[in-house]
């Protein structure tokens, strides 16, 4: 029998993972907007606006609406939800006296969501953790258990966010782009092997080279330690206003 799944907010994000999802499980998604729900019926003939039906008839819930709609829709499901594994992936954190795993996802790429992080709470039974992994690792590029998997993913967004808005400006510099890949790309690579960083680091430091002077610069300045605390205190004020919402 195919595992039931309701999807309360089948938004940007609900839509790219039920995608994903719908060959396999029967999906119950949910949304307020009668007409986007009409257009939707087709790819999702059990759509509705009835978050406590879909509940009720599934095993597993996706909490996919926006995080200051949090609050409300918990108000209106925590009747139903009873033995129910939910899975959160709002940016608000909560937390329930029933089964739940707060996660943190990124966006759909080449059909895997790219990275996907997550940390059950202690109600969660070793069957529904390992139901959880079942679905959820096999449509991921990344998958990871974590303490923070909001914290944690936010400091990716804007690390990402930094990049592409660099590579961006570069192109409008008219730096070619392949050059330009290649150098992204051998900055990530020598991330990936961290254990050879300082290996890196080393060869890098061509004796009398541009580079000799680059890292001279870095290591003197301030720059980055500003950066971090300032992404820092960006990230922790963003996550409290998530939170209070
Ligand atoms: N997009 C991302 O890349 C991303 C990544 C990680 C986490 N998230 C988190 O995932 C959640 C969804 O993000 P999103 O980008 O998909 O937002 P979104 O496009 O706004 O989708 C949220 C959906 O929730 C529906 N909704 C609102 N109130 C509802 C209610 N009471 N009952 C049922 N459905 C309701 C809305 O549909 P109607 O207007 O029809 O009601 C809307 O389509 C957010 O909490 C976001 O922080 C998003």
């Amino acid at each position: 029998m195919k595992t039931k799944i309701a999807i309360i907010g089948l938004g940007r994000l609900g839509l790219q993972i039920a995608r994903l999802l719908k060959s396999k499980y029967e999906l119950y998604p949910t949304r307020k907007n009668k007409n986007t729900i009409k257009k939707l019926k087709k790819e999702f003939p059990n759509i509705s606006n009835d978050n406590i039906a879909a509940i009720k008839k599934s095993d597993i819930i996706l909490l996919m609406v926006p995080p200051k709609k949090v609050n409300l829709v918990l108000k209106e499901i925590k009747p139903y939800i009873d033995k129910k594994l939910v899975l959160n992936f709002t940016l608000k954190k909560f937390n329930l006296n029933s089964q739940l795993i707060n996660i943190a996802s990124s966006i759909v790429i080449n059909n895997k969501i790219k990275i996907c992080l997550y940390k059950p709470n202690k109600m969660v039974t070793k069957n529904n953790e390992e139901l959880f992994i079942k679905i959820f690792k096999s449509i991921s590029a990344n998958f990871s258990k974590c303490n923070d998997p909001v914290k944690e993913m936010t400091y990716f967004a804007r690390v990402f966010s930094h990049i592409l808005a660099y590579y961006s400006f570069l192109l409008k510099e008219k730096k070619e782009a392949k050059i330009l890949k290649l150098c992204f790309e051998l900055g990530v690579e020598s991330l990936i092997y961290s254990k050879s960083i300082n290996n890196v680091i080393k060869k890098g430091k061509t004796k009398g080279g541009i580079t000799e002077e680059l890292f001279k610069l870095y290591s003197q300045e301030p720059y980055f330690k500003d950066l971090i605390s300032s992404e820092s205190n960006i990230i922790n004020k963003k996550i409290k206003e998530i939170n209070k919402s």
